[in-house]
């Protein structure tokens, strides 16, 4: 694999900040990594794999992440793809929904299979107002930065081998 590109979507940056670090590990094993936005892809011919990255609203990957699979489908059942999620409830909140999360990539793995799927906590800019906090089971005393480096980092090793596995050139 020569060429990767890692796109996201994203509302408040955190999104943005897991690609650019999935990128500096692709960067740091040989691989040429283009970091940007669902919006700026193009000329999808010129990449040798595909990492798709959203946050999760309303308990649904972000519809312009399912969109573009859709849109792209046909270009992107060529090469390998990667979809990863970023969610504030991942692992801070009712059971119930830390489930729904879960599944949250199930139907975009229907319309392109991934080789690999990566699921990480998110931020939020401020805490969660007592309603919703309420109704997610999210603890008054949760840091708005849930994001876990290393699993993050380890998520990103591992997948640069297994694109590079997978990858004809
Ligand atoms: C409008 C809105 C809806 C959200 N809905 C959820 C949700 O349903 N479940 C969840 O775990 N996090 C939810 N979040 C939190 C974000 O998914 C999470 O914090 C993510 O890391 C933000 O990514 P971004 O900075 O790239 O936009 C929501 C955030 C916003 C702004």
């Amino acid at each position: 694999m020569k060429k990767l590109c890692i796109t996201y979507e994203t509302v408040t940056n955190t999104t943005k900040e897991i690609a650019e670090e999935i990128g500096h590990i692709a960067g740091n094993r040989g691989v040429i990594p283009d970091v940007i936005p669902l919006s700026a892809v193009e000329n999808f011919d010129q990449y040798d794999a595909f990492v798709i990255g959203a946050p999760v609203h309303g308990m649904r990957w972000k519809t312009e992440a399912t969109e573009f699979v859709k849109k792209h489908r046909n270009a992107l059942k060529n090469v390998p793809v990667a979809y990863f999620l970023d969610a504030y409830m991942l692992n801070n909140g009712y059971h119930f929904w830390q489930t729904r999360i879960r599944k949250c990539l199930d139907p975009v793995s229907k319309i392109v299979k991934p080789v690999k799927t990566g699921m990480f906590g998110g931020r939020v800019p401020d805490p969660l107002p007592a309603p919703m906090r309420l109704i997610f089971g999210v603890k008054k005393e949760a840091p708005l930065d849930v994001r876990d480096e290393n699993a993050i980092r380890t998520w990103a090793e591992e997948l640069i081998t297994v694109l590079s596995e997978k990858s004809s050139r």
